[in-house]
């Protein structure tokens, strides 16, 4: 059934609390990247132009200590969200208490807090991660109406998403709307031709997408690490090769499943050592060194990929080609990459985490459809599977 989005609420005046995904990566105390903040910003805006009061709060990392605390504060977020915001950005240093909801009564039509970190109620038997019915209800009890914006939460079933879900009129932000629309739709009503590519290093990390997108996918390209199990599972040679030996038999019964379907690396970039400063060279998938390892695909590979490309109506993205951290096998996935994104009339979407950082550090993000700010959510979601957060979103 379809879920309510913001634009059904209605804001002015309201307290509206809303669940962001603000789990940003951070180094000493800076943000490293903000794309998280930078996609929540339509929900957020929207809110203050309706004249609702904006209550966002996230979590930040995983908090299981009292001194864990130190580095987890989202003050720092509220500073980055008050700059792209162009306007003040309260921030309340606690997660309850009468700090918080004083915060709340002094607030008037188009301001916005900040509260600290959800998951600091985890240190006290984690109330927030184990989902505590009391929490859920306390914090629904601070607002008019929730917003869930938090697609990178979402397959989480916690206080701060589905426990105030469940006690409070709730709707999908517009990022939330978005990554339904795209990733969702992958999976439910893709247009076709729907052509998925999967890499990454292991299969263990990608079983469940790979067994579904057998199922939706008219076409499978595999690169990344996890080619050399399929390779072993055809009786070639990986070298010494990143190997699951027990998932050999999974890929085989995949590969008997898929059919031609799947398509594999014809070449790989090898080397004797996992090592920027080592020699390489490309060998073809038949003829891998006993004593080399694959660390990306090769070229023959991107040009191959690139033509199972062409005419594809959905393009989805998952996993990088190679160890694209290392210049010498980055190749591999800048050329997928720049293939995907050159693609004319196709809906292309990246499935969050590695990949949908190769792309925005090349220079891409533009080109694409959809990035997705997910990472587990994504996957869970291209696996097929039901993701909490979305599920407790009210019906329209
Ligand atoms: C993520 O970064 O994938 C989400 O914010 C969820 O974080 P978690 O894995 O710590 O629950």
């Amino acid at each position: 059934m379809a879920k309510k989005v913001v634009t059904d609420l209605d804001l002015n005046d309201k307290k509206v609390l809303v669940r962001v995904d603000f789990n940003v990566p951070m180094k000493d105390g800076k943000i490293t990247n903000d794309n998280r903040i930078v996609a929540a910003l339509p929900t957020i805006q929207y809110i203050l132009e309706q004249n609702g009061k904006a209550i966002l709060f996230s979590h930040l990392g995983k908090v299981k200590t009292e001194e864990d605390k130190a580095d987890k504060s989202l003050r720092p977020v509220a500073e980055r969200l008050s700059e792209l915001l162009g306007k003040e950005v309260k921030f309340v240093p606690v997660t309850r208490g009468p700090e918080l909801e004083g915060a709340i009564n002094e607030m008037k039509d188009g301001d916005v807090i900040l509260f600290e970190n959800t998951r600091f109620e985890d240190i006290d038997g984690k109330k927030e991660s184990k989902n505590d019915p009391e929490l859920g209800k306390y914090w629904a009890s601070l607002g008019d109406v929730f917003v869930n914006d938090a697609f990178g939460t979402a397959h989480r079933a916690h206080a701060s998403n589905v426990g105030i879900a469940s006690n409070l009129e709730s709707a999908a932000g517009f990022l939330m709307e978005k990554e339904i629309k795209f990733i969702g739709g992958v999976v439910d009503n893709p247009e076709r031709p729907l052509v998925a590519i999967l890499g990454g290093a292991k299969v263990s990390d990608k079983i469940g997408v790979i067994e579904n997108l057998i199922e939706k996918a008219d076409k499978l390209l595999i690169g990344g690490g996890m080619a050399y199990t399929f390779f072993k599972a055809q009786g070639k040679e990986v070298g010494i090769s990143l190997l699951e030996k027990d998932k050999i038999d999974l890929a085989k019964s995949l590969l008997e499943k898929a059919g031609d379907k799947l398509v594999l690396p014809i070449d790989n970039v090898v080397s004797h050592e996992f090592s920027n400063d080592a020699p390489f060279h490309t060998v073809d998938s038949n003829h891998i060194p006993a004593d080399e390892e694959g660390l990306d695909i090769g070229p023959a590979t991107v040009e191959l990929f690139t033509k199972e490309l062409q005419g594809a109506k959905t393009v989805v993205w998952n996993g990088p080609m190679g160890v694209f951290e290392m210049s010498n096998f980055a190749k591999g996935t800048i050329g997928v990459c720049e293939a995907i994104a050159n693609l004319d009339g196709a809906t292309t979407i990246i499935g969050g985490g590695d990949s949908a950082a190769a792309a925005m550090d090349l220079g891409y993000a533009d080109k694409f459809t959809h990035i997705s700010t997910g990472g587990g959510a994504s996957l869970e979601y291209l696996e097929g599977k039901k993701l909490p957060g979305v599920e407790s979103i009210s019906d329209k």
